[in-house]
């Protein structure tokens, strides 16, 4: 998490075989999409133009090397974790593309979506192109372990947009809804990243091992404390400070923890009129977000949803007891940490 995480001395070694990997893992993920056909060819450097954070990849990077637990951080000399990198960044790529189409975003990564550049239609295939890609690269492994792996978590991300989209305009919504949807649509990616990363270290084809067991649980609490972050930057951040369009959950119709939590806790007369703003701002009015956002502050919401954020990663870092001490267990504590301060 390059930009986000203030490293200490101690770990900057760490920190280096995660850049050294992650050039790799950047070299792998535009090798592969590399088109013939100029106009596929521009699209796809568009793409890689505006990296993100590459949380998925840092993840298999980390427990690649927590999972061998040595102070020994020679780099990575295998190609399963870094194409196990790309391979997850690659499916996440995938489903912003088509997750912008959805909530018609202008702005992804500080630059402009394809669907406003190029509209939905041109969204749709190359989001497509991009699963398709992953697959490819991931079957390229010697093992099957690694796309199966892949296979089941973007069907269960799949499961959790289909949930979502169920639930648009449930303006009764209940937590425990609420966070299946959060499991699946983003916990399933990070939690098979976390177990990818051990099992290219351990070997795939160990059943139960409880190091990747214990990963990929680190994985699935961060993954859910991860979303409800960036529901509260949707609700409260700016796009300059996150860099994409926010005010998307409300505008389409999608309740987050800090309003389920604010309707839950409010009298009836501020839940009334909350809900009249919910529904205006779902219907494209949102000159009401500002006393929205002050009677949220009223229930004191958004300490709740920070403190529930802080408990999923709390039980994250308990997670970690079970894997050998080593330099990337303290930066996977680091990480976890910075999940629920990010800004962006
Ligand atoms: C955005 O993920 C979508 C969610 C699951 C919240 P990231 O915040 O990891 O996006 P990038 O890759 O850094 O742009
Ligand atoms: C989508 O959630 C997460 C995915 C799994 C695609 P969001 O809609 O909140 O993601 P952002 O905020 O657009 O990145
Ligand atoms: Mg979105
Ligand atoms: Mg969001």
């Amino acid at each position: 998490m390059q930009g986000v995480l203030d490293i200490p001395e101690e770990l900057r070694e760490i920190q280096s075989v995660v850049v050294d990997g992650l050039a790799r893992v950047s070299d792998v993920f535009d090798e592969q999409l590399r088109s013939e056909l100029p106009p596929v060819d521009t699209m796809c450097a568009h793409i890689e133009r505006y990296r993100g954070k590459m949380l998925r990849p840092t993840l298999v990077l980390l427990c690649n090397a927590a999972a061998r637990g040595s102070e020994d951080l020679s780099a990575v000399t295998d190609r399963a974790p870094i194409v196990c990198g790309a391979v997850s960044e690659m499916v996440h790529m995938a489903t912003l593309v088509h997750d912008d189409v959805l909530d018609e975003a202008e702005i992804r990564r500080r630059g402009r979506t394809i669907n406003a550049m190029k509209g939905n239609e041109t969204s749709v295939i190359l989001g497509d192109y991009l699963i398709a890609s992953a697959y490819e690269l991931c079957s390229s492994l010697e093992s099957p372990v690694p796309s199966r792996i892949v296979g089941r978590a973007s069907a269960v991300m799949c499961t959790g947009e289909l949930l979502q989209l169920h639930n648009r305009n449930n303006l009764s919504l209940d937590e425990p809804t609420y966070f299946e949807i959060l499991k699946r649509k983003t916990a399933a990616l990070i939690g098979a990243a976390c177990e990818l990363g051990a099992r290219s270290a351990l070997g795939f084809d160990r059943e139960h091992d409880p190091i990747a067991e214990a990963l990929r649980g680190f994985g699935l609490d961060l993954g859910i404390a991860f979303q409800i972050q960036d529901d509260v930057l949707d609700l409260t951040g700016t796009l300059e400070e996150v860099g994409k369009s926010v005010g998307k959950d409300l505008e389409k119709g999608k309740l987050t923890y800090p309003i389920i939590h604010h309707l839950a806790h409010a009298d009836d007369e501020t839940r009334e009129r909350s809900l009249i703003d919910v529904r205006a701002i779902g219907e494209g009015d949102s000159s009401d977000v500002a006393s929205l956002i002050e009677r949220i502050e009223g229930t004191a919401s958004l300490e709740a949803t920070r403190a529930c954020a802080v408990s999923y990663v709390e039980s994250a870092k308990s997670r970690l007891s079970a894997i050998p001490d080593g330099v990337a267990k303290p930066m996977l504590t680091l990480l976890a940490d910075a999940v629920v301060t990010r800004s962006h």
